[in-house]
């Protein structure tokens, strides 16, 4: 009786510590995989030393926050301001209870990976800012549900931001300055974003920045809003027109040639001013 219940202990324990060291050793994984992405010629990293088991060493390297100092659970990678060169480190996707990375103020380069969202699940703050990096902003970002930073600045991103970004509702944060980003911001509530969180960009428009132009719309997307917008501005423009045209004295509406011209230009700006604003 005793030895079952010793033995049914044993076998507990086994499995515990079976599924931790399986949680801790693909965090381990994940760091040695960092460590050799990266061209480190400050040598920062070389202080990552992986030749000690310990439960928890992992925790003192520098740049690593564990979730407990004695568990080799990673919940923040930074590594500001290293000089590292190289690109986006994808064994980051090892690190599973990752909440936090930074590794701004570098010179990585090459594109943000595309299923960004996979790799950092769990992610609350991804900053990214002044790097080197390239191609356009993911749109998979978006599924990062628990963003509440994304700093993005002084990179040399191009394309447009994806618009589902406004999805992360808990973004506090969110700044793509100095890039070569175009087309139009995302519509955030409470005004996420001010205009300086998107300055120094050749093509964004939109609230907070100057609207975006009607044409530039129409070739989006939102090609349908835009055009419905567009024709709700016409239809406006023809009402207000044959209100007036029944509504004036007798004597304007025999000019018939000078007037039509008069209409069209009316028609025109209405249309304009309506369109700029339903975009908004
Ligand atoms: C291993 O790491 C632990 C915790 O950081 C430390 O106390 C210990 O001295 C290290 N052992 C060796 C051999 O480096
Ligand atoms: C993550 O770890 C698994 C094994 O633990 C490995 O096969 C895989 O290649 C790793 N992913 C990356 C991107 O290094
Ligand atoms: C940044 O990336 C571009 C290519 O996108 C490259 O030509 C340039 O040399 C890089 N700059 C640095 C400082 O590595
Ligand atoms: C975001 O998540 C949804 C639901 O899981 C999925 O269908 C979609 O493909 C994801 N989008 C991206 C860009 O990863
Ligand atoms: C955003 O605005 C909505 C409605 O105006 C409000 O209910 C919500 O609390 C605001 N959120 C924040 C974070 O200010």
């Amino acid at each position: 009786m005793a030895l079952a219940l010793i033995w049914s202990l044993v076998v507990l324990l086994s499995i515990s510590s079976i599924s931790l060291s399986h949680a801790t050793l693909n965090d381990i994984y994940c760091l040695k995989t960092i460590k050799k992405s990266f061209n480190d010629p400050y040598g920062y990293l070389a202080s990552w030393d992986f030749n000690n088991n310990t439960e928890g060493f992992i925790c003192k390297f520098i740049g690593v926050d564990c979730w407990h100092p004695d568990e080799n659970k990673v919940l923040n990678i930074r590594l500001s301001d290293m000089g590292l060169r190289g690109e986006f480190p994808r064994g980051i996707e090892n690190c599973t209870s990752l909440t936090g990375l930074d590794l701004s103020n570098n010179i990585l380069s090459g594109p943000i990976p595309f299923d960004i969202s996979k790799r950092l699940q769990y992610v609350t703050s991804l900053d990214l800012s002044s790097n080197n990096f390239s191609g356009e902003i993911p749109l998979s970002l978006a599924n990062c549900t628990y963003l509440n930073v994304l700093k993005l600045e002084n990179n040399k991103l191009t394309g447009n931001i994806p618009l589902q970004l406004v999805q992360l509702g808990r973004l506090k944060t969110f700044n793509v300055a100095n890039n070569l980003l175009t087309g139009p911001v995302p519509a955030f509530p409470n005004s996420t974003a001010k205009a300086d969180s998107y300055a120094n960009n050749p093509g964004l428009c939109g609230a907070p920045l100057r609207s975006c132009p009607v044409m530039q719309k129409k070739s989006r997307s939102g090609g349908v809003v835009a055009a419905a917008a567009a024709g709700a501005g016409v239809l406006t423009a023809i009402v207000v027109a044959s209100a007036l045209y029944y509504f004036s004295p007798r004597v304007m509406r025999k000019e018939h040639d000078p007037e039509g011209n008069k209409w069209a230009k009316s028609i025109k700006g209405t249309k304009g001013i309506k369109a700029s604003f339903l975009d908004k």
